[in-house]
C-alpha cells in the first residue's frame, strides 16, 4: 500500500512572509501521520519557507524548473538551483506552465508564449530526477478534448512523452483535467479513479505500482475524502484549498484516512 500524498500548489499567491506564515500554521496544526505532505511556495520564498520547515514532516516542493544546471536564462530557476534548497517535489507540466497561465488575466497569445510542450516537460523531469527529487507530473486534457472524448489518448501521450527514456527512482502523476482547475467544477469520482487507473496502466506494472498517482482540479475539504477513497487516487495536487492551513490540514486528514 503506497502512503498518500498530498501537495500544495501556491501558485502565485502569498509573500514571503504570508508564505512562512502559512507554512507554519501548516506543520503546526497538526499533520496526522501515515500520510506524506508538502507545500510549493512562490521560489522567492523557497529558503525561508525551508528554514520555518526545518524539523517538521511537512515537505517542501517547487511549482517548476528549467533543465540546464545554469546559464543565459534570464528569470528562470534550475533544477540544481531547487535541489540546493532541499526541496523534495517539482511540479512539472501543470496545465498553466503548459499554456494556461493565469487563466482568463493573460490572452491565449500571451500566455502561449509560456507554454511547456511534451519535449520541455521531458527535458524538466529528467532534470528533477537528475538532481534527486520527485517529479509532480501533471497531465490532463482541456474541456474541448473531453468532449471529443480524447481524454485516455491525451493523458495516455503525455505520460508517456514525460517519460520516454527516463529512470525515476521516485515518481508521482497527477491527473488534472484543465476543465477542473480553479474552476470549482470536479471530476466525478468514478472518472477520476478510471483515468488515474489508465495512467497507472500506462506506467506498466511494476513503475506503476511504485508510483503516487494524485487527483488534482477543485479539491475541497468536503469532496476529498471521496476522491481519495478510489482505489487508484493515492492523494491530491491542490491549488486553492491549499491556501488556508485549516483546509489544507482538512484535505491532508482526508488522504490519512484512505
Ligand atoms: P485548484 O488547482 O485546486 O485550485 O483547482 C489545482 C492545480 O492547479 O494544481
Amino acid at each position: 500500500m503506497r502512503t498518500p500524498l498530498v501537495v500544495g500548489n501556491w501558485k502565485m499567491h502569498r509573500t514571503v512572509a504570508e508564505s512562512v506564515a502559512l507554512a507554519g500554521a501548516v506543520a503546526d496544526g497538526g499533520l496526522p501521520g501515515g500520510v506524506e505532505a508538502a507545500v510549493c511556495p512562490t521560489f522567492l520564498a523557497l529558503a525561508a519557507v525551508r528554514e520555518r520547515l526545518s524539523g517538521s514532516r511537512l515537505g517542501l516542493g517547487a511549482q517548476d524548473c528549467l533543465w540546464p544546471d545554469e546559464g543565459a536564462f534570464t528569470g528562470r530557476v534550475s533544477a540544481r538551483m531547487l535541489a540546493s534548497e532541499a526541496v523534495r517535489y517539482v511540479v512539472v507540466g501543470h496545465s498553466e506552465t503548459r499554456g494556461r497561465f493565469g487563466g482568463n488575466q493573460v490572452s491565449p497569445s500571451v500566455a502561449a508564449t509560456f507554454a511547456d510542450t511534451d519535449e520541455t516537460v521531458r527535458l524538466k523531469l529528467q532534470a528533477v530526477v537528475h538532481h534527486g527529487m520527485t517529479p509532480v507530473l501533471c497531465v490532463g486534457e482541456t474541456d474541448d478534448e473531453r468532449e471529443a472524448g480524447r481524454t485516455d489518448e491525451v493523458v495516455t501521450r503525455q505520460v508517456v512523452a514525460a517519460l520516454a527514456g527516463v529512470e525515476a527512482k521516485s515518481l508521482a502523476v497527477a491527473y488534472e483535467p484543465v476543465w477542473a482547475i480553479g474552476t470549482g467544477k470536479t471530476c466525478p469520482a468514478d472518472e477520476a479513479q478510471r483515468v488515474c487507473a489508465l495512467i497507472r496502466d500506462t506506467l506498466g506494472a511494476e513503475r506503476g505500482d511504485g508510483t503516487h498517482v494524485l487527483y488534482g482540479g477543485s479539491v475541497k475539504p468536503d469532496n476529498a475524502a471521496e476522491l481519495f477513497g478510489q482505489p487508484d487516487v493515492d492523494g491530491g495536487l491542490v491549488g486553492g484549498a491549499s491556501l488556508e492551513a485549516e483546509s489544507f490540514l482538512a484535505i491532508v486528514r482526508a488522504a490519512a484516512q484512505r
